[in-house]
């Protein structure tokens, strides 16, 4: 969603402004903008005394006025490329803060894009969430007199500051930030104190970098990762003064925090293309390397042993673990929850965020609440764990990125150590937390005794070697390229499957509509006939996933309901099973590895299928229209 940036320091803001913003884009947006402090100047003078050419004579003086100092705001609809076309050639300053925008409030246009100023265009400020009181502040502000330009929750938060600005913006902020309710993180400047930036922040993300004789503001790391690795997370309800040499937080009232530094400790490259056209197909093929680094450390004689993680407490008397989450991390969920049934015998129950935070929970006490997040910011889940841990439950987080909010409150957390996930469409980070899924079963299974040595022997010797069938399934990537070639032009697909089959056709329609924006269902495969059946139709290509030996009969009859409809079936199964399929027109075959094993291995070629249909049809595919990468609103 939104992003953020901010500068201040001996450099010039503007072009670090810019570059950040564009390491922001993955997070998704439809406007951006930038306000850009302009110091007083010397106002052109005329000569007093010219001789009697027209020269300036040397003798006599001139009276030298100044321009006072401003903010210049350029913004604009669109993608960054079009405001940085409006701002033409980069001025020079030590102060600017940039904003690219998702919008909730107002439709994307260059009026409700940010920065917003108040009435006299003396303070600008950006904005990330919701001001859910805006209606009723924007009405009475209006009486007051202040004049709205934009449709946006976010202008009330300007004129609130204007309303309170009495020679000091830090004071006018903290009084604003009395009155409004929702989710924000804001930055704001004023042409009056070029010395600083003030940055507010509750329930969305921001960091501050710190460089030699500069300051930074961002909603995430990758946007100044180039410019220093020494970072401050900020918390919900911390407000911040930046200048170029300091950085002051306290709480809202003016209390200090004392913060520890945070050192990043991967590098530019990993959040830049590396050769790749895409993040997605970059990420697409780093799934090997990212699951490699989420099984370092947990193998100990030849067992999966997650002791050393510290999470071990919070299982000790579990009955029930939900699992809750939203999209792609949801239904990396539901993988977990066949997994801790079947390994570790646990009772479990997955769910979407924005529907297990609304319902009235019976909750269990003797249960964990588990989310995966690979932002950890998600709102939906950000609220489920919160409302799990006022009923006294204990979470424990499944997230990506260290620091983040879930990783900060959970009461325990395992990585997933994907490495940066910058395309909106999440590959790596789902396999990682698959992987993590596989890892807690097979720990939880070893701990409380529910599957034999021998078992989880097995087990743990595949999950090894995992990362090298997952690179020969990337090996297939030509194959499937042709094969989206020949479906490029289709409206409709299914995507069918049985047990975890059915996990898998879940993520794999969900990857194929939101970069492709092709209408994609997936269904349990016996469940077809109970209505979708009436959507099958000459040449729909219906995807199957075969890869549970003991469905595969079941399965196949489904395929023979849809085939007898004029379906074309491609089916995504293991290399044992290919016998059985042969009725299917297409066929990508999967390595032979045990059937609870087999999501790590099906999905890749759903997530290249995916990559290269909306290759084909020339979408946007690290940055798919009215999508965010880190959805921090409700
Ligand atoms: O950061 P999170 O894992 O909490 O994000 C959850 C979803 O927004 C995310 O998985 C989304 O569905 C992806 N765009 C799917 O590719």
């Amino acid at each position: 969603m939104c992003g953020i940036m901010g500068y201040i320091g001996n450099g010039n803001a503007v072009p670090v402004i810019i570059d950040g913003l564009s390491k922001l884009e993955y997070r998704g947006y439809d406007s951006a903008g930038i306000a850009i402090y302009k110091p007083s100047q010397e106002k052109k003078q005329q000569p007093l005394l010219v001789d009697q050419k027209g020269e300036p004579e040397t003798s006599g003086s001139a009276i030298i006025e100044y321009e006072d100092a401003y903010i210049e705001i350029i913004k604009k609809k669109g993608r960054l490329t079009e405001m940085i076309e409006v701002l033409g050639e980069f001025p020079t300053t030590s102060l600017a803060i940039g904003h690219t925008r998702w919008a909730t409030h107002g439709v994307p246009s260059d009026a409700n894009a940010h920065p917003h100023t108040d009435c006299s265009g003396r303070i600008a400020l950006v904005h990330n969430g919701i001001i859910e009181n805006y209606a009723g502040l924007r009405k009475q502000l209006i009486l007051e007199g202040h004049d709205f330009v934009s449709e946006t929750d976010t202008e009330v938060m300007v004129h609130l500051i204007e309303k309170y600005y009495n020679g000091s913006l830090e004071e006018a902020v903290r009084k604003a930030l009395t009155y409004v309710h929702g989710s924000f993180a804001i930055v704001v400047i004023c042409a009056d104190e070029p010395d600083k930036i003030i940055a507010a922040k509750k329930a969305s993300p921001m960091i501050v970098g710190l460089g030699e004789g500069e300051t930074f503001l961002a909603s995430d790391i990758p946007a100044i990762i180039g410019k220093t690795k020494r970072v401050y997370i900020i918390e919900d309800d911390e407000f911040v003064v930046i200048k170029s040499d300091s950085v002051v937080i306290t709480d809202f009232e003016g209390n200090p925090i004392a913060k520890e530094i945070f050192e990043v400790t991967w590098d530019v490259e990993a959040a830049e293309k590396g050769g790749y056209e895409h993040f997605m197909l970059k990420e697409i093929h780093e799934q090997p390397t990212a699951l490699r680094e989420t099984l370092r450390g947990n193998i100990k004689n030849n067992m999966i042993d997650l002791s050393d993680l510290g999470i071990d407490d919070i299982f000790t008397d579990v009955e029930k673990i939900y699992i809750v989450a939203c999209g792609t991390a949801y239904h990396a969920g539901l993988v977990g929850r066949t997994v801790l049934e079947k390994l570790a015998r646990i009772s479990v129950e997955t769910d979407i965020a924005s529907e297990f935070r609304y319902r009235d929970i019976l909750w269990n006490p003797h249960s964990v609440m588990m989310v995966i997040s690979q932002s950890g910011e998600t709102a939906d889940t950000l609220a489920v764990l919160r409302e799990a841990k006022r009923n006294g439950i204990k979470v424990l987080a499944v997230t990506n990125v260290v620091g983040s909010s879930v990783a900060r409150e959970a009461d325990r957390v395992i990585y997933t150590h994907a490495g940066p996930e910058i395309a909106v469409a999440s590959t790596k980070a789902y396999s990682t937390q698959l992987l993590v899924m596989y890892l807690l079963g097979l720990h939880l299974a070893r701990v409380r005794g529910t599957c034999s040595p021998q078992e989880l022997a097995e087990l743990a010797e595949e999950i090894t070697h995992i990362d090298e069938l997952v690179e020969q399934v990337l090996t297939e990537e030509d194959k499937i390229k042709k094969l989206a070639e020949k479906y490029q032009g289709v409206q409709d697909t299914f995507f069918l499957g049985r047990g975890l089959d059915y996990a898998v056709a879940m993520e794999g329609a969900l990857k194929l509509k939101e970069i492709s924006y092709i209408h994609a269902e997936a269904y349990a495969a016996g469940e077809l006939k109970h209505g979708p059946l009436a959507l099958i139709d000459e040449g729909v290509p219906v995807l199957a996933l075969i890869t549970q030996d003991n469905l595969v009969e079941k399965t196949m009859s489904n395929i023979k309901e849809v085939k007898a409809r004029g379906a074309v079936v491609v089916a995504i199964c293991k290399e044992n099973l290919q016998e059985a399929c042969q009725e299917c027109d297409e066929q990508i075959l999967l390595p032979n590895v045990n059937p609870i094993l087999a999501p790590m291995v099906s999905v890749v070629p759903l997530q290249i299928f995916s990559y290269y249909m909306a290759i084909f049809r020339g979408a946007d595919v690290d940055k798919p229209r009215n999508l965010a990468k880190s959805v921090t609103v409700e």
